[in-house]
């Protein structure tokens, strides 16, 4: 590959930092078509929160050898080899062979099924996008986004978004896009914390063993363009009742494929179960708000501002349940900085 040029506008040093916030599926993207591009089987339809933030800082430095990726101050050999995959996206893009200072905090539990790969690769092709000079776009940096962490995809935009399955066999048309800014409809989303520790079995090992074994796996597909429809056109007209149907739906759906795989994956603890008869039993007695849960024990209630306090008070009140974190609708990645000011140490934390 050859050394970069350096096109008129790129920062020196070329560095970037960037951030973006984690989404919550509402019709789940669960089972892939093709592992090696990161292609999903379905699409799915999204909400990105104003909470749970990820900041990162890319700085391609051509006094590196090779590429220092750190996650919330500590060298992350769990995520380096995806981490490097992204850059090596990004270098193509620009022509460039410099080796990458990586430097990525989360306000929120790393890899507990809160979507922290989601908005840290959202945030690391953002950076990366501005560091480099690159003009790519949106749908672009979705792309690439996508094929680092699929969920990924969908954190480049705000408010209610679609990540599309595409038919194209290099992923060219799978890419997110927002289908209502989130100001438009400013639902809120409380999510009850049981258990910050690691998932038992990440997200894409748990597509795998359910698309190999999984008996509903294609019963789970063909029923998905149904689910997505409904869903848009609740979100079109803005309908509580209908989105509700859906979402609860799919994600018993994703959770009952996934639990039928041999050996069954079961991401709830009791907290989760007893969170979800909570759920139910506020929206029985009048309140707008319904759950959903990913690859992970963390329920997700999602109401309308009217009710958000009430659904924490009760969640709160869970036994197992150890803290929620309450969030709006918010927007997609953003640079917050580029050039030097990118480098500043805004964590408490050296970046160099
Ligand atoms: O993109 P991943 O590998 O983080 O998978 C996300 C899978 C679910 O969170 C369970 C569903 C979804 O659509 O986000």
């Amino acid at each position: 590959m050859p050394a970069m040029r350096k096109p008129r506008g790129v920062p020196a040093p070329a560095a970037a930092r960037a951030q973006a916030h984690a989404n919550i599926a509402l019709v789940k993207y669960w089972g892939k078509r093709d592992r090696v591009r990161n292609l999903p089987s379905v699409g799915s339809i999204s909400i990105t929160l104003d909470g749970l933030t990820t900041t990162t800082s890319v700085h391609f430095d051509p006094s590196l050898d090779e590429d220092r990726c750190r996650i919330d101050g500590r060298s992350d050999d769990g995520q380096r080899a995806r981490v490097i995959a992204c850059l090596d996206l990004l270098r193509h893009e620009a022509g460039c062979d410099w080796r990458a200072r990586v430097d990525s905090h989360n306000d929120f539990p790393t890899g507990a099924g809160l979507a922290s790969s989601a908005s840290g690769f959202a945030a690391l092709v953002t950076a990366g996008e501005a560091a480099l000079g690159l003009s790519l776009g949106a749908s672009q940096r979705s792309v690439i986004a996508r094929q680092c962490s699929g969920s990924a995809a969908r954190s480049v935009f705000g408010g209610y978004v679609e990540w599309h399955r595409g038919q194209d066999d290099d992923g060219s048309d799978s890419f997110a896009e927002c289908l209502l800014p989130a100001a438009e409809w400013p639902l809120r989303t409380l999510v009850a914390i049981t258990d910050d520790g690691p998932k038992t079995v990440g997200s894409t090992d748990g597509m795998q063993r359910s698309d190999a074994t999984s008996p509903f796996a294609a019963a789970w597909q063909t029923a998905q363009p149904a689910d997505l429809a409904q869903a848009r056109r609740a979100i079109a007209a803005r309908d509580f009742e209908a989105l509700t149907d859906v979402a609860e739906h799919s994600c018993l759906k994703m959770h009952a494929t996934a639990m039928a795989a041999r050996p069954g994956l079961i991401y709830w603890n009791g907290a989760t179960v007893e969170a979800m008869q909570v759920v139910r039993r506020l929206r029985a007695a009048g309140s707008e708000v319904f759950f959903t849960v990913d690859a992970g024990p963390q329920l997700k209630a999602i109401t309308t501002p009217e009710h958000a306090s009430a659904v924490r008070d009760a969640l709160q009140a869970v036994a197992g349940v150890q803290r929620v974190i309450e969030c709006g609708l918010g927007d997609g990645a953003q640079v917050l900085a580029c050039g030097e000011a990118a480098l500043e140490d805004t964590t408490g934390d050296a970046t160099a």
